[in-house]
């Protein structure tokens, strides 16, 4: 049977994680479930670890679900590890998104100054985690969620070594529903076809004929000023330029076309101390009453009002398309290998790939139109520069991946940020 091991086992999302497995307990032969957490979210984990046991036991079945505080005995033996931990915890996510609008300059969790500080936080921890797999799991897959998604998975190849990684996100799939949703058809009459980076990728939709329809979606999408992400407040694109692109943006792209806009609305949530940080706080909070629930059996209804609401399942559908060779459609980050021409082979790309029993297989996109590939050139390079200065711990590189960041002022306003950043985070950052 399977053993499968997910750090940061304490999160809310355990629960979409749990059902998802449920759902595919014919095709996954399930032995051990190992939820891990560190001694901050020994209570967390407790809580939803107790939820999850309820559940497996509600749906009948003998899963063993473990719960402990030490990575090593939850890595031994592994088939898969899913990761969706959180460095610092949510405190240090309110400081990404707060100091940054104390300068006036946008805060967000995996964009702009807070993108490139959780990457700091985050990849000295899964580079560890990668030199314990290769010690005691060395042929598990490594799904990883955690964010900055893109920017940790191409740690984890490039500085780790390990090839057997894939990162994923929720985005595309809540773009698939709500763009079927507007043209009144189920995803699975559709074909989705994306490419760039992670939260910064662009798509064009087909019909079953195999009739490029993006056009009509653009149109569907302005006429019903549909948002996408719960946890992006919605601002509507200007028309001409989207049309103008050809392909629809993902929901993240209102914070590099609408920048102005963005940032006043956050700098209205950060007067009255409802950034989405401290949103999601509250969110949480009530979310462990309820999981407290002894006779709570499933997933909650609530928690699809976190921003990542579908992710847990899609790791399970991935799992099962590693473990069976399904060659499902996928969206995920996985090496670029040429998928993208305007990016480099070695790094990691966000694009639409069969999943198979040797990994994500990414279909060939080629090249985009000036207008996507200028952009996506520059967030690339500015991952490439953070996630080197995440490893080696260099201050010139740090405050190069800051002037390069499209949302992040350059010159002195830059360096004072980083500087103020590098010490409310210390103890985060042994690298620095
Ligand atoms: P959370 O704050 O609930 O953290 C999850 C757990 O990680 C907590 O129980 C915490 O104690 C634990 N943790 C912290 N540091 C750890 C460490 N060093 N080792 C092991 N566990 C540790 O976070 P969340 O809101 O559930 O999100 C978890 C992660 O997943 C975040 O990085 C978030 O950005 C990411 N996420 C990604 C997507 C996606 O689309 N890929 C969607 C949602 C969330
Ligand atoms: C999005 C993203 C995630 C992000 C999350 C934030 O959908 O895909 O990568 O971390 O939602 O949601 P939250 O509810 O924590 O603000
Ligand atoms: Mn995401
Ligand atoms: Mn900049």
């Amino acid at each position: 049977g399977l053993k499968i091991a997910t750090i940061g086992g304490g999160s809310s999302y355990t629960p979409e994680l749990i059902e998802g497995y449920i759902k595919r307990k014919d095709e996954l032969p399930i032995k051990e479930i190992w939820l891990v957490d560190i001694q901050e979210g020994k209570e967390k984990l407790e809580i939803v670890g107790n939820l999850a046991k309820r559940m497996v036991e509600e749906a009948g079945l003998d899963w063993e679900v473990h719960l402990t505080l030490n990575r090593r005995e939850a890595l031994k033996d592994a088939d898969f590890v899913t990761t969706q931990f959180r460095v610092g915890l949510l405190d240090a996510r309110i400081k990404d998104e707060r100091i940054p609008l104390s300068y006036g300059i946008l805060g967000q969790e995996t964009n702009g100054a807070g993108g490139i500080f959780k990457a700091f936080r985050t990849i000295p921890v899964i580079l560890e985690i990668v030199e314990e797999m290769k010690e005691l799991c060395p042929d598990a897959w490594l799904v990883n969620f955690t964010n900055p998604a893109g920017m940790v998975t191409e740690a984890v190849m490039k500085y780790g070594n390990y090839e057997k990684v894939v990162g994923l996100c929720n985005v595309p799939i809540g773009h698939n529903m709500l763009e079927s949703k507007l043209l009144g058809k189920n995803p699975e009459e559709l074909r989705f076809v994306y490419a760039g980076i992670n939260h910064h990728h662009w798509h064009r939709i087909y019909d079953k004929n195999g009739k490029e329809i993006t056009k009509e979606v653009i149109d569907k999408l302005f006429s019903n000023n549909a948002n996408i992400m719960e946890n992006i407040k919605f601002i509507p694109f200007i028309e001409e330029q989207i049309r103008d692109l050809e392909m629809l943006p993902c929901g993240y792209h209102q914070y590099y076309y609408l920048t102005d806009d963005m940032v006043k609305k956050e700098l209205d949530e950060f007067a009255k101390n409802s950034t989405r940080a401290e949103v999601v706080k509250k969110l949480e909070e009530e979310l462990f009453e309820i999981y407290k629930d002894p006779n709570l059996k499933h997933k909650p209804e609530q928690l699809s009002k976190r921003g990542g609401a579908y992710y847990s399942d899609a790791a399970c559908e991935l799992i099962s398309s590693i473990y069976n060779d399904k060659r499902t459609d996928m969206v995920v980050s996985t090496r670029n290998n040429g998928a993208l021409a305007d990016l480099p082979y070695d790094c990691v790309v966000e694009v639409s790939s069969i999943i198979t029993a040797s990994g994500p297989q990414p279909l060939n996109f080629g090249k985009f139109k000036p207008a996507q590939r200028g952009l996506l050139q520059l967030m690339k390079a500015m991952e490439e520069v953070t996630i080197e200065a995440a490893v080696t711990g260099n201050y010139g590189k740090a405050l190069q991946a800051f002037i390069l960041n499209p949302l992040i002022p350059s010159g002195n306003i830059a360096k004072k940020l980083l500087d103020e950043m590098l010490v409310v985070h210390k103890k985060y950052l042994p690298q620095f």
